[in-house]
């Protein structure tokens, strides 16, 4: 019979001297001082310090010498204050230690491929081998427990704004996120496959059709796509849909979302947050996810450079394309070799160049001062808000490169020069985006085809398509995207519309979405939804840099799991019965 456990390791505290307890847990570390042996006991909720005295339990503490590193035991002692010079501040359980009087060893350990500890050097694909031993460290058990919270936060907050959680399933038809489906092929229809969801997008459009008026789940979700720290092929949303609603309704339920998750954790965050339109951050941020902490923001100077004598610049511009800059303050001390290495990060984003100008005391410095006038330069520093010791950075291109290459050095120099403040979480939506993106003249929906165009812009889906908006937006914390969604077409006629802009044939909508197109016809309800990121959510909350490090089982960034061993080659015969041959060829 296993003795009844009395407390946790992180739970004993000085008013707990005297009393009988019986801990259970894995031996953190174990130390030897000359006879008198010293175990930390470990479980999630932290240590306990234990001490097999010689004299006092001679047999436990013969035991002891037995113990190595992740050994589980089970030890009974009494609770005692540990001597005044001994405490230990660090820990919370520091002012006391169990004397242990029996020990029992209940599995031994192998030394372990790396330390269980939270400073750990191990490098991730270790870590992920041997995920169980990762996640015995106290960071990734708390983690876990803050993932579980927010999950309880969500649930309940939705249970009490009238919102019914509804399981949809895993094995389904296609759906239209954009990224490529993981299928799986069916015994029963050979030659048939099911696609696992890439969100629940359609079922939940379809329980609105059902009348379900308010729905929530946390999905998971399926994307074979190429994968960054905060993407995963397989990730979990906080999905939602809600009938009567518009775009107004659905961002007042997110934000009570968010309030209730950092209500759970103790925190309070300001309602409502900032809104800013698509173009809006675009023009100012150059990138649709903003991280509007701090300033640095991008200021458009087509016209001061179009009158210069800068070759460059004045191609650029005659081209059609735009020249925008950034003010990065305190940076004219940046050396040549930084500036260099500046220009060749730009061209990771396709920027030819970088111009540069440091305000220094004794005026401008910069390679290509020589082809602006005095009056130019002061228009260039007035226009950039700069002062003395800042340095200016210009990039002319097609407007697409100089967003991208300007948003990415925002936030490098932005980093570097530590102007961004890291104990402030700043949320913001973004609304009004391109219902379409063109590329190469072809048109595909810019989140997916049941998007709606704002009323305005409706008539300019069969003349200019490129700029029609769509009732659309996300939820933009600290530069990353946690949330998007929309307000859907719930008239079929429309749906039409767009799927003719689509070039959506309509056999090929009667193929892949009648089964909605259908539903449709028999009484929808104006409906709008959106998905959260429930991994990017938790991941910024514990403040960690990859999503990897709040699911408990992760893949790697090539979709590997590399404790099971998945994907790997299956037995023959279960190929055989499905029908598939596999040709590497
Ligand atoms: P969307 O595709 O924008 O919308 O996804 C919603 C949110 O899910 C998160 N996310 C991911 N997280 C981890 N790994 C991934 N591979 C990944 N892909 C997306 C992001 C994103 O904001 N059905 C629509 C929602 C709707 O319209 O209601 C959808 O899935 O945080
Ligand atoms: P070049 O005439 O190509 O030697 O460039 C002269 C300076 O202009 C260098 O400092 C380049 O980095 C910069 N430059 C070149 N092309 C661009 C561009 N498209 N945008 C901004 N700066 C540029």
């Amino acid at each position: 019979m296993m003795k009844q456990r009395t407390h946790m390791c992180g739970e004993l505290r000085r008013e707990h001297a005297g009393q009988e307890v019986t801990l259970y847990g894995w031996v953190h570390r174990r130390r030897d001082h000359g006879g008198v042996i010293f175990v930390d006991l470990r479980d999630y909720t932290g240590i306990t310090q234990v001490v097999f005295s010689p004299e006092e339990t001679p047999e436990a503490h013969e035991s002891a010498g037995q113990l190595r590193n992740e050994f589980v035991i089970c030890v009974q002692g009494s609770v005692r204050p540990r001597p005044e010079d001994t405490v230990n501040p660090d820990l919370p359980t520091g002012e006391v230690e169990v004397v242990g009087s029996t020990l029992t060893i209940l599995s031994k350990a192998q030394t372990t491929p790396f330390r269980v500890e939270d400073d750990t050097d191990a490098g991730e694909d270790l870590r992920l081998k041997y995920r169980y031993l990762d996640l015995r460290r106290p960071t990734m058990q708390r983690n876990l427990r803050l993932r579980h919270r927010v999950c309880l936060a969500v649930r309940q907050y939705f249970d009490s704004v009238g919102f019914t959680e509804v399981e949809t399933p895993v094995l389904i038809k296609s759906t239209p996120e954009g990224a490529r489906d993981y299928l799986v092929p069916s015994r029963m229809y050979p030659g048939k496959l099911y696609a696992l969801p890439q969100s629940p997008q359609l079922l939940k459009q379809l329980l609105m059709v059902a009348g379900t008026d308010r729905y929530f789940q946390i999905a998971r979700c399926y994307r074979d796509e190429d994968l960054r720290a905060d993407r995963q092929p397989e990730f979990t949303q906080i999905d939602v849909e809600m009938s009567f609603a518009d775009e107004d309704s659905v961002i007042d339920v997110s934000e009570g979302m968010i309030a209730a998750i950092y209500r759970e954790l103790g925190r309070e965050i300001e309602l409502p947050f900032k809104r800013l339109s698509y173009k809006e951050a675009m023009d100012r941020f150059g990138i649709d996810k903003p991280d509007i902490r701090f300033g640095m923001e991008l200021v458009d100077v087509t016209d001061i450079a179009s009158e210069s004598q800068f070759r460059v610049f004045r191609e650029v511009v005659e081209d059609g394309g735009i020249v925008k800059g950034i003010c990065a303050p305190g940076y004219a001390s940046a050396s040549r070799k930084e500036m260099d290495e500046l220009t060749e990060f730009a061209g990771i984003y396709g920027a030819k160049g970088l111009a540069w100008f440091k305000v220094t005391e004794k005026g401008i410095s910069s390679p290509i001062k020589k082809f602006f006038s005095e009056g130019e330069l002061e228009q260039l520093g007035t226009r950039l808000s700069a002062s003395v010791g800042d340095t200016l950075l210009f990039v002319a291109d097609v407007p697409r490169v100089v967003a991208d290459a300007l948003a990415n050095l925002r936030l490098k120099l932005g980093g570097k020069l530590g102007l961004i403040p890291q104990n402030e979480d700043a949320f913001v939506w973004v609304l009004d985006f391109p219902l379409f993106e063109q590329e190469n003249g072809t048109l595909s929906p810019q989140h997916h085809p049941f998007t709606s165009p704002r009323d305005d812009d409706l008539e300019l889906l069969e003349t200019d398509a490129a700029k029609v908006r769509a009732m659309a937006y996300d939820l933009v914390l600290n530069g990353n995207e946690i949330g998007g969604g929309s307000v859907r077409i719930h008239d079929p006629s429309l749906q039409q519309r767009i799927f003719k802009v689509l070039g959506i044939g309509e056999q090929e909508a009667r193929d892949r979405f009648g089964f909605l197109l259908e539903a449709f016809g028999y009484g929808a309800p104006p409906h709008a939804g959106i998905a959260f990121g429930l991994d990017r959510i938790v991941m910024l909350l514990a403040g960690e840099d990859t999503i990897r490090d709040v699911i408990a089982f992760p893949k790697t960034q090539k979709g590997a799991c590399l404790l099971t061993g998945a994907p790997s080659a299956v037995d023959p015969k279960q190929l055989r019965e499905l029908g598939i041959k596999v040709d590497l060829g």
